[in-house]
């Protein structure tokens, strides 16, 4: 058993940080089984007691929306809009993973930034390339760190290098599932249709039935862009609305789906995915930069929808979860401005988002209470403090103003997890 000592900060529920100041975390085989003030009693003869001082111990964070394949162009070409953003600048880079040399110097720059950022988790696309999806699936195993990766399916409306056959996009899942859908591992495939625009209902149906066969989750995007809805409309013109069109599809909830964006989400389709437990990935830097718009986060909490928080590269420009915070908590601002109506979101519930519920799609993932598994960071934030601060002021300076200098340890499933090669 490790028993940590340090000053733990977490969010068990999404209205209040709770603080334990100079407690203990114990952890066996991975998972949490005692947090307080105390140690317990009795001391288990091998305890090993690792002490982290005055530091900060919080929840790794979980990006659930992210394009590995995208991240040369982290940072340039967001000068478009989505559709013609996603022609211009975004699948000619993605045809390159054809190459799996060039797939495994971007992939391993890739986790080596997420493990920088203090990201343990995350919800990866890659390309529609079988080889490259594998070897980034084998850069997440060799690095100890969890994730769902997507091979990404798409048949219509894009570049011809980058369009497979229904035949082809069902083989190499199936071979994906076959090689890595174990239930307890930290790395599993996850059906990645693109989004409706790319997807023929041939592919889509295909995508639906591989979810469903094996029972694996499924991720996407949803209602980001005005164009994009008007597509998807005209697509699929007997769909109610969006979500809709992929409900009929067994792609809404049917297995645990993670839905990027959900800018412009009705209220019929924020009920649909209430009811189907489908999660809403709120990715705002990447709304501000392809001028998609402001999703209503606070809404779609208080309307009972499950939330996450993604980076979205390369939409997205910035990987640090805790940057992703800070945006997402001034957008809401931004629309409780505008609109005068959304109750903004506060330190507290951006955090439970990136942490306690996001990690609720990986398990029990993203809070320190007993039955979780430990996925941590040690922040030595001594360099950010002149004065006295409240351990939970020390925390928001950190988010607002700490990076990954401030993180010494990384734990991912009980397990500290050191540099990944580049
Ligand atoms: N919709 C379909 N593909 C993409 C993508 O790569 N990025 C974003 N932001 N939206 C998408
Ligand atoms: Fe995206």
């Amino acid at each position: 058993m490790q028993i940590y000592k340090g000053n733990f900060l977490f969010t068990p529920q999404r209205e209040s940080f709770r603080v334990i100041e100079q407690g203990y975390v114990c952890v066996q085989n991975g998972v949490i089984v005692h947090v307080g003030t105390s140690l317990p009693r009795p001391l288990p003869p091998e305890a090993e007691v690792i002490d982290f001082g005055d530091c900060l111990v919080i929840p790794a964070m979980n990006d659930m929306h992210v394009h590995a394949s995208q991240y040369r162009n982290q940072g340039i070409s967001m000068d478009l809009e989505l559709l013609t953003w996603l022609n211009t600048y975004t699948f000619p880079e993605e045809a390159k993973f054809a190459d799996t040399n060039y797939a495994r110097r971007i992939y391993r720059r890739f986790i080596h930034d997420l493990w920088r950022m203090g990201t343990m988790r995350a919800a990866v696309f890659a390309t529609i390339h079988h080889e490259s999806t594998r070897l980034l699936m084998k850069l997440f195993q060799e690095a100890g760190m969890g994730a769902v990766v997507g091979k990404v399916c798409m048949d219509r409306n894009c570049p011809e290098e980058l369009c497979e056959t229904v035949r082809e996009a069902i083989r190499a899942n199936e071979a994906l599932i076959a090689e890595f859908n174990d239930p307890q591992g930290l790395v599993r495939p996850i059906i990645t249709p693109r989004f409706i625009p790319s997807c023929s209902p041939e592919m889509l149906k295909a995508c639906g039935q591989l979810a469903s066969k094996h029972g694996i989750a499924v991720q996407s995007h949803l209602s980001e862009n005005r164009k994009e809805i008007e597509t998807v409309k005209s697509l699929e013109p007997s769909s109610t609305c969006y979500g809709d069109a992929y409900l009929r599809y067994n792609l809404f909830g049917q297995t645990p789906t993670l839905m990027a964006h959900c800018v412009y989400s009705s209220d019929e389709e924020i009920e649909l995915m209430r009811r189907q437990g489908v999660m809403a990935v709120h990715c705002p830097t990447s709304n501000l930069n392809l001028s998609s718009g402001m999703a209503a986060m606070h809404t779609l909490i208080e309307r009972g929808v499950r939330v996450a928080l993604g980076s979205d590269i390369s939409g997205g420009h910035d990987l640090n979860m805790f940057r992703v915070i800070v945006y997402a908590i001034q957008v809401s601002k931004a629309i409780k401005a505008v609109q005068g109506i959304e109750p903004q979101l506060s330190l507290p519930e951006a955090f439970w988002c990136a942490t306690k519920s996001a990690g609720s799609f990986f398990g029990q993932v993203g809070s320190f209470e007993p039955g979780y598994e430990f996925d941590a960071l040690v922040i030595d934030d001594h360099e950010l403090n002149f004065d006295r601060y409240t351990l939970e002021q020390r925390l928001e300076r950190f988010i607002y103003l700490g990076d990954d200098r401030n993180i010494i340890h990384r734990f991912c499933r009980g397990k500290e997890i050191s540099e990944p090669q580049v």
